[in-house]
């Protein structure tokens, strides 16, 4: 089948590809035409593990292509698919379409014989309706569906995702449509993953559920893990505890910073919004959107409290600045308020991130750039490790101890076991585990 992919950002990028290595021919289309000429030139604009492997081998087998020109890529498609950006807009936190609807115009310009247009970018309940408004009325004579289908993928391990899905959501009413979807995804199909037909409100509502849902589980743990410090508790073997049940589940119950990232942010205000403008609002996430904001202002403070009380004039190590590990995206990322706290109390901030600092250097200003986290280490009177790298995962505690100018640790992603961080000589302080000191 022909694809044209609009937008190629993490999302588009990675569906492209991945849509490619499925063996269907797929052109990537960004209105960013720098973009366009670093992907052309064989490079990739964004850090992704295993995406540059990805796309060099279906470039070479001719079924992916990337261009600056949408209509001749959708006039060749038979599923176009929407994958723009929706940031939050400025001043109310809606989800900002115009994006959205300027990729819908254009599309509908160049429909030629029946296409399905794909919205894959995460919008409103009921965005579906008018994209299918804008097209038909800029060409009543277009042959088209509109078909929600929500992505899921995680940066970091997009890949994976995208090729095994937990499920895939398809909002369509229309039986044509549905075909052609099934077609698209008949390699998940074969791999038994979940295909789960919707109406096209449905699924765009799975998606901003989804991403509430997982917003306050790991909210809920890390208020947990506030009141752990309080009491004496360890929150990883109380997560370990109730993850164990199998109505809870394990995962996204680590206590840590405060979510960040290019979705939970956006899209759990962007669901307040709209249903409190529909008259039902949803008070859990407003609180978990709240309790959030509040916790990663706060980080900055317990990393001052470790350093002393007071890091006027002190250098103060940050490793990891993305908000999570394996990807180079800064998008909320909790190390955005952690910085700026420091700074405001005075401290000389040193940071260090393995694929981040590019994407950093446009959002970070008044801070030190290091090559490495021993670098950051360097005369640091305390250490914070705020993204959970691999490479922080097993630090030459000896070498950080002698060079920093104060044996201090703050662990903000429970990396360490605290008993090795005593036994290496530092005051420890983690998340929902009490702190630790050196004897
Ligand atoms: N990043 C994620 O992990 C993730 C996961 C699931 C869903 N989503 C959703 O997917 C959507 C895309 O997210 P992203 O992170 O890939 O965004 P992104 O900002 O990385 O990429 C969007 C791309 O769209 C391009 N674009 C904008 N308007 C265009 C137009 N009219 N024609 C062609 N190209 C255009 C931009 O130049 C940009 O390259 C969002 O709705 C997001 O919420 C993101």
């Amino acid at each position: 089948m022909h694809i044209a992919m609009i937008g190629t950002g993490y999302v588009g990028l990675v569906s492209g590809a991945c849509f490619s290595e499925f063996g269907h021919d797929v052109v990537c289309v960004d209105a960013d035409d720098g973009k366009i000429e670093i992907l052309k030139a064989g490079r990739i604009p964004i850090y992704e593990p295993g995406l540059a492997a990805l796309v060099a081998d279906n470039v070479k087998a001719g079924r992916l292509t990337f261009t600056d020109a949408i209509r001749p890529a959708v006039r060749a498609a038979d599923a176009v698919f929407i994958a723009v950006g929706t940031p939050s807009r400025r001043g109310d936190g809606h989800a900002d379409l115009r994006y959205v609807y300027a990729a819908a115009k254009e599309i509908a310009k160049a429909l030629d014989g029946y296409t399905v247009v794909v919205t894959k970018s995460t919008v409103p309940v009921g965005t579906g309706r008018e994209v299918e408004r804008i097209i038909r009325k800029a060409n009543p004579k277009a042959d088209v569906d509109v078909v929600a289908n929500p992505e899921f993928l995680r940066e970091g391990s997009a890949i994976e995702d995208f090729m095994r899905p937990d499920r895939v959501v398809i909002g369509t009413e229309s039986k044509r449509a549905r075909k052609v979807m099934q077609r698209l995804y008949r390699p998940l199909y074969l791999l038994e993953t979940p295909m789960l037909f919707t109406t096209r409100q449905t699924a765009e509502l799975v998606k901003y559920a989804a991403n509430a849902f997982l917003a306050a589980k790991i909210t809920f743990i890390n208020e947990i893990a506030d009141f752990c410090e309080v009491v004496d508790a360890n929150v990883q073997d109380v997560a370990k505890g109730i993850g164990l049940d199998g109505r809870i589940g394990a995962k996204f119950l680590h206590a840590g910073p405060g979510y960040g990232g290019s979705c939970f942010p956006k899209d759990t205000v962007a669901l307040t919004r709209s249903a409190k403008e529909s008259g039902h609002p949803l008070r859990i996430v407003e609180t978990v959107i709240k309790v959030n904001d509040a916790r990663k202002n706060r980080m900055a403070a317990k990393i001052i409290a470790a350093a002393g009380g007071k890091v006027k004039g002190k250098a103060i190590a940050v490793l990891g600045l993305t908000f999570k590990p394996n990807t180079d995206d800064m998008r909320e990322a909790p190390s955005l308020n952690i910085v700026a706290g420091l700074r405001k109390a005075g401290a000389k901030v040193r940071v260090y991130d393995p694929e981040g600092m590019k994407e950093a250097r446009t959002l970070l200003k008044g801070v030190t750039w290091c090559k490495d986290a021993y670098d950051a280490a360097d005369g640091a009177h305390a250490l914070a490790i705020v993204t959970e790298w691999n490479e922080f995962r097993a630090l030459d505690l000896d070498r950080l101890r002698k060079q920093m100018k104060a044996p201090v640790i703050v662990d903000l992603r429970n990396v360490y076991k605290r008993d090795e961080m005593v036994a290496a000589g530092f005051h420890y302080v983690s998340v929902g585990r009490a702190p630790v000191t050196r004897r």
